[in-house]
């Protein structure tokens, strides 16, 4: 059906255009999960540059659980939101002492680790483990939204329904030792939101979901509906 076409067309673009970011093609969760609970707040270019060198002071899982708090917060410095450092460190330090120092592989287990909500658990599992689970950040959001011509940016009925289409949309397929197609289908929606379908200007003429889309740019900034009524 639709679903299929829409996951091929997102694929083929996503093969050809990704950005080449250094957490991408990683094979080591506790580097995704690094990488996730960073992207959360700051956006990809300041990421990149705190990435490399947090991961040089912090290596492993291990080395992260050991570091007293106020290293790894200086490693953090540039990022913002502490909290997430304090969050990764207190996660970093139970996983060691409960787990023997391994990140538990399902959405569900991350899910109970502290500063890892839905959007976290679902990247990790589906990135790192291949996993077939829906992630859903404001781009993802906003994409769907505008392919489905759905109104309802903020809503509680437009999360319900974004979730839906997103579960809907993620390939049940398992991962296999060179394919991982629910992780790479979720980061190609989140790519597709963060460098094509911008709130703003979006991009539609280079856009692989143009013929798909039930909006095409019509409804640039789909904030308040007194506007659009105007
Ligand atoms: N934003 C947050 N995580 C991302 C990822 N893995 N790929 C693209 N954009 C992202």
């Amino acid at each position: 059906p639709e679903a299929t076409l829409l996951r091929r067309r997102l694929m083929s673009w996503y093969k050809e255009h990704a950005r080449d970011l250094p957490w991408r093609g990683v094979d080591d969760p506790y580097r995704t999960w690094v990488s996730e609970v960073m992207l959360q707040q700051t956006r990809v270019v300041a990421v990149i540059d705190h990435y490399e060198q947090f991961l040089k002071k912090f290596p492993t899982l291990v080395a992260l659980a050991l570091a007293p708090e106020s290293s790894v917060l200086a490693a953090w410095s540039g990022l913002g939101y502490y909290r997430r450092a304090r969050m990764l460190h207190k996660a970093a330090k139970f996983i060691l002492r409960e787990r023997g120092g391994v990140l538990p592989m399902t959405s569900a287990e991350l899910r109970t680790l502290p500063g890892v909500g839905d959007y976290t658990s679902a990247a990790i599992a589906s990135i790192a483990f291949g996993e077939s689970i829906a992630v859903v950040d404001g781009n993802v959001e906003r994409v769907l939204l505008r392919v489905t011509g759905r109104d309802e940016e903020g809503t509680a009925a437009g999360k319900t329904f974004v979730q839906m289409q997103a579960a809907a949309l993620v390939p049940k397929k398992k991962m296999t030792e060179t394919s991982n197609a629910a992780g790479d289908h979720n980061q190609a929606m989140m790519e597709l939101g963060a460098t094509l379908c911008l709130p703003r200007t979006p991009l539609c003429l280079q856009c692989p979901l143009y013929s798909l889309c039930q909006t095409r740019g019509e409804h640039i900034t789909p904030k308040r509906k007194s506007q659009r009524s105007l």
